[in-house]
């Protein structure tokens, strides 16, 4: 038996620091999936092509996390066949150890809508574009900017797009702190293992 945590949620919305506390807390394997996707946008060339054959050296560039990246990422995360070769090894992660975390847009939806626990983060978006701006040191009009047109597109898109799987529990955490956030998802998969 392997316990599965779906976390998703629109950018900047604390879905990452909760994925990455829950697996501490629970001892799970996690895996932020925006990255595949960062990689995939950030490499250049035929996107389809890049997607099929990912290395974990592309994975380890430390350009990943760019707010040029974020939109290089949205825009081949909407190719369909960029998502089809992703999907497989984000199953096998899901599935590989007794526990893991994954987070992303499209987890509790189509990539794993058989998780154990499901969780939808929000926050406002200003929160969000302050947040985000503080952690890249930029500009927060700017952030929010590019943030709303992100999640605009992602939301948009024919092929999983960003959206609450029906049996998610959404967590919003605008009025939170990273303790309060972390302490109510840990309750809420905790609920779930002892069913
Ligand atoms: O989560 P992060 O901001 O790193 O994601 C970057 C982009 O990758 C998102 O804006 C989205 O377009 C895409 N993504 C996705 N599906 C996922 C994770 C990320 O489409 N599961």
């Amino acid at each position: 038996m392997s316990f599965t945590i779906a976390i998703d949620g629109p950018a900047a919305s604390g879905k990452g620091t909760i994925a990455r506390a829950l697996a501490r807390h629970f001892g799970f394997a996690h895996l932020d999936t925006g990255l595949l996707y960062r990689a995939v946008g950030v490499k250049g060339g035929d996107p389809v092509q890049v997607a099929q054959s990912l290395t974990p050296e592309d994975l380890a560039r430390d350009d990943l996390r760019s707010a040029a990246a974020g939109q290089a990422a949205s825009q081949v995360a909407a190719i369909p066949e960029v998502r089809a070769a992703l999907v497989a090894f984000q199953r096998q992660f899901a599935r590989s150890g007794p526990g893991a975390v994954l987070d992303g847009r499209d987890i509790g939806t189509v990539i794993c809508p058989e998780a154990e626990a499901k969780i939808y983060v929000v926050a406002d978006d200003e929160v969000r574009a302050r947040r985000r701006a503080a952690e890249l040191g930029m500009d927060e009009a700017t952030v929010l900017r590019e943030l709303r047109e992100r999640d605009a597109r992602d939301a948009a898109r024919d092929t999983a797009p960003m959206r609450a799987a029906a049996d998610a529990t959404v967590l919003d955490t605008s009025a939170m702190t990273i303790d309060e956030a972390v302490a109510q998802a840990i309750a809420l998969v905790q609920q779930r293992i002892q069913r």
